[in-house]
Order: C-alpha cells, then sequence, then structure tokens
C-alpha cells in the first residue's frame, strides 16, 4: 500500500498537473501565486503586477479596440498578431504597394508608417472600488435609482482618474456582474507606426482551412512602434515624435518549449460567461449556433462561388469572407463541445442542487426566475439574431443607412463600399437571406412593408430583380448625384432599411433589452449566489477585455479516438502543405528556397498549451516560468472553443506562434534583422 502510495506521489509529480481554467486579475494575483509556483513559475505576485517598481504588466498594451500587444525593446517595440495588424496593413496597400500579399518591412525608423485612430493603452493600475460605488446601495432603492446611482459614480470616479494632458484614461468596470468594480487607469499612446509584417501566405498562412485547427503553421504577427513626444508624453502623431521608452519590455527566450513547460498568458480576454443557466447554454448549443451555423453556410457558399476564379472579387471579399468565417467555425466546435460536455444537464443538476441549498436564504427560487425569464427571451433573441444574420447582412439597404447617416460625405462613403462590392454576390445573399428570414422569422416579428413587398412581387426572387434594377444606389455617380436626404429616402435600398430598422426598434428592441436587464440583474444575485453556495471554490471574474493572467504549460491532445496531437510544428509541416494550386497553402518562394538550403526543418512555428483564452487575448505575450516570451497567442483549437461557456480541461488549447518562428522570418524572409538588434535575449 505504502509503495503504492509513492508511486501516485510520484507520478503526480512527473506528470503536468491538469489544465488550468481561469482568467485572473494581476492585482490580485497574489492569490493564485502559491499554485503558479507550485506548477513552475520562478516569479513573485510583485514581478508580475506592481504598482510602485516596474513589472511585466508595463510591456503589456491592449492593442486597438479588440487585441493585445507586448513591448520587446526599449525603443517601444510592439508585437502583435498579423490578424490583429490585418486592417492597418490592408490601409498602407495598393496594387502597386501591396503589403498584404508581399509582406512590409521598414529597413530604418524613418520609414515606418503611421496609422490614424490606432492606439494602443498600457495599464498603470487597478484598484478595487467597490465599497465606493456600492455604499448605501440597498434594496430599498428601486432597479431604476440604483442603476443611475452607480452610473454616476462610476463616473465620478473615472473622470477623478483622467488627465488627458498626460494621456491618462480611465474606466470602472463591473466584475462578477456587479459585485465588484475596479477603476482601470491606462497611459494612451496614440502614435503607433508599423514597421514590419510578413505576407499573408506566412501571415496568413492555412487561411480559413487552418483557422481554429491543428496542427497549425501560421506565422501570425506584424510589428509596430510606439511614439512619444519627445518628454515621453502621449501625442498625436508627428515627425518630431520619438520611439516611446517603456518602463519595461520583455526578454526574449530563445530556449524553445518542451511538453510539460510551464506557460502563462498576459493579456486582454474580451468575453466568456462561463456563469449561466443551463437554458442560455442550452439556446447556444441548440438554437443559436446551428441556426447561425447554417445561414452563414449560404452566405460563405455564394460568396466562394464568386470568388474562385476571380482575383479582383477574392481582393473584395476575402477579409469580409474571413470575419465570416471566422464566428461561423467557431460556432461549430462550440455547439459541438457543449453537447460533449453534457454542459447543460450538468448545468441542470448543478442548479437542483443550488435550489436546495437556497431554500430559505436570499437566493431561494432565483434558477426558477431565470428559467422563466429565458423562456420568454428565447423568441426575441432569436428573431433578434436572425435579424442580424440576414436581413442586416444584405449590403446594399445596409450602405443606404451609412449613407442616410453622412450624406454630406457620401462621396467617400460610396468610395469605401463600392471599393469592396460586388452587386451579384449582394443579389444572392438578398434572395437566399430573405428566403431564410420569411421561412423562419415568426409572422409577428415580420415589418408589415417585407410582407407587402413579397405580395406585391409575387416572390423574394422578383423582388430582389425589382429592387436591384430600381435602385440608385448600385451606380457611384447617382449617388454622387444625390441631392436630399427626401430624395434618398425615396429610394427601395433605404427603404428596405428603414423598414427592418423601424419594425426592430419597435417590436423587438425593447422587450428585448428590458429582458436582458432583468436577466443580468438576477445574475448579480446569481453569481454572488454561486460563490455562497461554494464558498471554497475560486471564481474568477468573466472575461471584460481587462489585463488577466492565465496559466498552464504546454500540452497536446486527443482531438478524437485513436489520434493524439504533438504540441510543436515545425517548418516541415509547411513544407507538407505548400501547394501553389491552393490558396491558402501557397507559400512565398523564398521560403521554399530557404528550406531547399537544407538544415531548416525542424525550425519551430506554432506550439499547444492549456491557458484558458479567448477572442482579445490574440497578441499576448506566451511566457515561461521566468516571464521571458517564449511565443505570442493568436487561437485555440476547435475542439476547444466551447470554452467561453465551458472548459474543458482534456481538449482546450490556445495556439501560440513560436517566437523563433517570428525571428526567423524577420531575419530570412524579411531581410529586417536590424530589428533583432534592439531585442534583447536571454540565449
Ligand atoms: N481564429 C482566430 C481568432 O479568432 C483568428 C482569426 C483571423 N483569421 C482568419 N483566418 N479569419 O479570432
Ligand atoms: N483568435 C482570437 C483573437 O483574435 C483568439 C481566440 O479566440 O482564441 O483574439
Amino acid at each position: 500500500m505504502k509503495r503504492l502510495i509513492a508511486l501516485a506521489v510520484m507520478v503526480a509529480a512527473i506528470l503536468p498537473a491538469r489544465a488550468d481554467e481561469g482568467m485572473w486579475l494581476p492585482a490580485l494575483i497574489s492569490q493564485r501565486i502559491a499554485d503558479m509556483q507550485a506548477k513552475g513559475l520562478q516569479l513573485t505576485a510583485e514581478d508580475l503586477y506592481s504598482v510602485n517598481h516596474a513589472s511585466l504588466k508595463d510591456a503589456i498594451v491592449l492593442f486597438g479596440g479588440g487585441c493585445t500587444g507586448e513591448v520587446v525593446s526599449d525603443q517601444g517595440l510592439l508585437l502583435t498578431n498579423h490578424h490583429c495588424g490585418y486592417s492597418y496593413i490592408q490601409r498602407h496597400s495598393s496594387v502597386e504597394h501591396d503589403y498584404l500579399k508581399d509582406g512590409f518591412w521598414a529597413m530604418n525608423q524613418a520609414q515606418e508608417l503611421p496609422n490614424p485612430g490606432l492606439t494602443v493603452r498600457f495599464l498603470e493600475r487597478m484598484d478595487n472600488v467597490t465599497e465606493a460605488v456600492l455604499e448605501g446601495i440597498t434594496d430599498a432603492l428601486s432597479e431604476e435609482e440604483k442603476a443611475s446611482l452607480i452610473s454616476q459614480r462610476c463616473d465620478a470616479i473615472r473622470q477623478q482618474a483622467e488627465d488627458p494632458a498626460q494621456g491618462l484614461v480611465a474606466q470602472v468596470s463591473a466584475l462578477y456582474y456587479g459585485n465588484q468594480y475596479f477603476l482601470y487607469v491606462f497611459r494612451q499612446f496614440r502614435d503607433v507606426r508599423l514597421v514590419g509584417a510578413p505576407p499573408s501566405s506566412i501571415g496568413k498562412f492555412g487561411g480559413e482551412t487552418d483557422n481554429w485547427m491543428w496542427p497549425r503553421h501560421t506565422g501570425d504577427f506584424s510589428i509596430f512602434r510606439i511614439y512619444a513626444a519627445p518628454d515621453g508624453t502621449p501625442a498625436d502623431y508627428s515627425p518630431e515624435n520619438v520611439p516611446y521608452r517603456p518602463k519595461k519590455s520583455f526578454e526574449i527566450s530563445r530556449a524553445g518549449v518542451q511538453e510539460g513547460d510551464f506557460t502563462f498568458v498576459y493579456g486582454c480576454p474580451g468575453s466568456t460567461r462561463e456563469y449561466i443557466h443551463s437554458a442560455e447554454v442550452d439556446y447556444v448549443a441548440t438554437v443559436s449556433d446551428p441556426e447561425r451555423i447554417a445561414l452563414r453556410d449560404q452566405r460563405l457558399g455564394i460568396m466562394k462561388k464568386y470568388m474562385t476564379g476571380n482575383q479582383a472579387v477574392r481582393i473584395q471579399y476575402s477579409s469580409k469572407y474571413a470575419s465570416v468565417a471566422n464566428a461561423w467555425k467557431k460556432w461549430q466546435g462550440e455547439a459541438k463541445g457543449i453537447v460533449k460536455m453534457q454542459t447543460v444537464a450538468r448545468k441542470q443538476a448543478y442548479e437542483a442542487r443550488f435550489a436546495e441549498w437556497a431554500q430559505g436564504t436570499r437566493y431561494e427560487g432565483l434558477t426558477e426566475r431565470l428559467a422563466t425569464l429565458y423562456a420568454a427571451w428565447v423568441p426575441y433573441q432569436r428573431t433578434y439574431e436572425y435579424f442580424l444574420e440576414t436581413v442586416n447582412s444584405v449590403e446594399l439597404p445596409a450602405f443606404a443607412g451609412r449613407l442616410s447617416r453622412n450624406l454630406d460625405k457620401r462621396e467617400a462613403v460610396a468610395e469605401a463600399f463600392f471599393k469592396d462590392y460586388y452587386q451579384p454576390i449582394d443579389e444572392e445573399i438578398f434572395e437566399a437571406m430573405l428566403t431564410a428570414f420569411f421561412d423562419e422569422v415568426p409572422d409577428t416579428f415580420q415589418p408589415a412593408f417585407f410582407k407587402e413587398q413579397l405580395v406585391q412581387h409575387g416572390s423574394v426572387h422578383a423582388w430582389r430583380e425589382w429592387l436591384y434594377a430600381n435602385s440608385c444606389l448600385t451606380d457611384p455617380a447617382r449617388v454622387a448625384a444625390l441631392e436630399s436626404l427626401e430624395q434618398l429616402q425615396q429610394d427601395p435600398a433605404y427603404q428596405f432599411y428603414d423598414a427592418y430598422i423601424q419594425c426592430f426598434s419597435r417590436d423587438i428592441y425593447p422587450v428585448l433589452s428590458s429582458l436582458d436587464d432583468e436577466i443580468e440583474g438576477l445574475y448579480h444575485d446569481y453569481m454572488q449566489g454561486q460563490m455562497d453556495f461554494e464558498p471554497d471554490k475560486a471564481f474568477y471574474p468573466d472575461a471584460n477585455l481587462t489585463l488577466r493572467i492565465a496559466y498552464g504549460h504546454v500540452e497536446g491532445y486527443r482531438p478524437c479516438d485513436a489520434v493524439y496531437y504533438q504540441p510543436v510544428s515545425t517548418l516541415r509541416g509547411i513544407m507538407e502543405k505548400d501547394n501553389p494550386d491552393i490558396f491558402d497553402y501557397n507559400i512565398p518562394q523564398v521560403l521554399r528556397d530557404l528550406y531547399a538550403q537544407g538544415g531548416y526543418e525542424d525550425q519551430p512555428v506554432c506550439f499547444l498549451a492549456t491557458n484558458h483564452t479567448t477572442g482579445g487575448n490574440s497578441g499576448s505575450p506566451v511566457l515561461n516560468a521566468r516571464g521571458q516570451l517564449i511565443g505570442i497567442n493568436f487561437d485555440r483549437v476547435w475542439e476547444g472553443t466551447m470554452s467561453d461557456i465551458v472548459f474543458d480541461p482534456e481538449v482546450c488549447r490556445n495556439i501560440s506562434l513560436d517566437i523563433r518562428y517570428l525571428l526567423f522570418v524577420v531575419e530570412k524572409v524579411g531581410g529586417a534583422g536590424y530589428l533583432l538588434d534592439e531585442m534583447h535575449f536571454t540565449n
């Protein structure tokens, strides 16, 4: 027996601990640090987050509105994903300089390209302000009074912390459904320049085919630089600005990763819903995901049909296609994962236990009330999603709506629209989506105008032909000649737009948003109830695009019976996929030539780890036990995409670019090895 126990202890010590669910608050990381250290971390809580001296948080930014980036030199050099820099790279691209296709490499600082509108923000500090926000808020107040007081207090706290001259911006965010509030103070920079990007055949290698998948070989990175006024304060773009000297930058480790190595991801996850009621999970897995997938199947099929074999259309629709396909593929993995995990049944069992425990407490009846609210919510939410995926995905009416709001800028709005518009695609999408809309949306929610048009024209097809033949908005010259809003309002594309917006804002939105508010209100209590019900469990707050730490280790997984995925991919795998006839797998010739020289077969490209991440974590630094940069996070595996709702340690994996592949591409493909001179390497 004794020997058995000794064996068990030994095995436990050798085997990596199970994957770690959770996205933890940096300011409270001292609560997790013992666990992190037990699993391999060699740093202290103060090394990760400190307001008194430079810590790792000072090298991390929220990049633009929804990605993460990390500083890797004392000259403000910044790394993020290619897909995070994509729209900026695109804006600098033209037929003569197609940086998307060919890549871009500044050969000195003077060649770096400014990006108006792009900002990055560093977290200066985060403070728990719950007491100040909730003081005197009691159940004697009505829900509206509570909400208005809370919002006034949050505004006041935020304003007090802001200092525009120093670039200090602040926000107060609710955590745990408003059971806690944190003030976040950021220093925001607004002169951020593009330094380098690989060709898309590296930065987006694998395209939609490999997206959300392993084995993966995407060189998903781009490089920027933060500039500041000569005194170091944030400033608008100016040639006088100088590279920003950060408080901290990451050291880069070239030692590589081994299965089992401790890693952590420090970034800005956007949104998760881990504590919701079974009714919502059921809706997501059995209604929302499958229906939206089916609608997008149709749209993607239509786009693809016209993109194939027509280069101009492919360029026009590649970014639209990518964003439709990204969620479409994720939802497939998510729905499957929820079903496989039996999350609905498990949550129902949990809710039954909770309800029993809650008897006689202030939480009594909560789960039942949530279930009742959800029953009322589902038809409205479903209709809302149908509107979004069908009528709202037709491009011409949406263009009419934009024009009506920006008539004075109609030429610019029209130019942006027509650059990426191909009418045959839009017409076919109109017909397919409107057909689905009439079939699936309950009659009471359909705009009367739509029904009249259908009767008048006899079929969706005839309506489509009439609309596109009679709208003047399909013609740039006629858009430019528009004389007044009244004239625009006579256009059939505008009337279509107006009919659904009116119907939506009158018949659907008010009910849906009041149900949403009621549900969120109950979650305030249900969240606290769950914490009281399981006082020994560590609850991490749902993601909300604020800085978090997730930790785990490098590990492969079993996607299905008889298959084990190794956690590291190499250049050899890129060559295996290489195929000049397949757009997603057609690599640049220079990579083939390099490979032919020999010696690069084992060049690492991507790796898997068990860190709990989500959208927004793209571009996040992936760090080793000593806090050195070993990779850049950019995706998750398909079988684990339900992790926004339920985390399965068996299959939830984040996918990172191995930092050594970035160095290889910068040096050998980009010929921009001079950039490595300002980075700090540990080995
Ligand atoms: N799946 C990754 C993330 O959600 C990358 C998305 C960009 N790449 C693409 N092929 N669409 O969001
Ligand atoms: N690709 C995602 C992003 O863009 C990351 C993820 O969802 O895992 O943030």
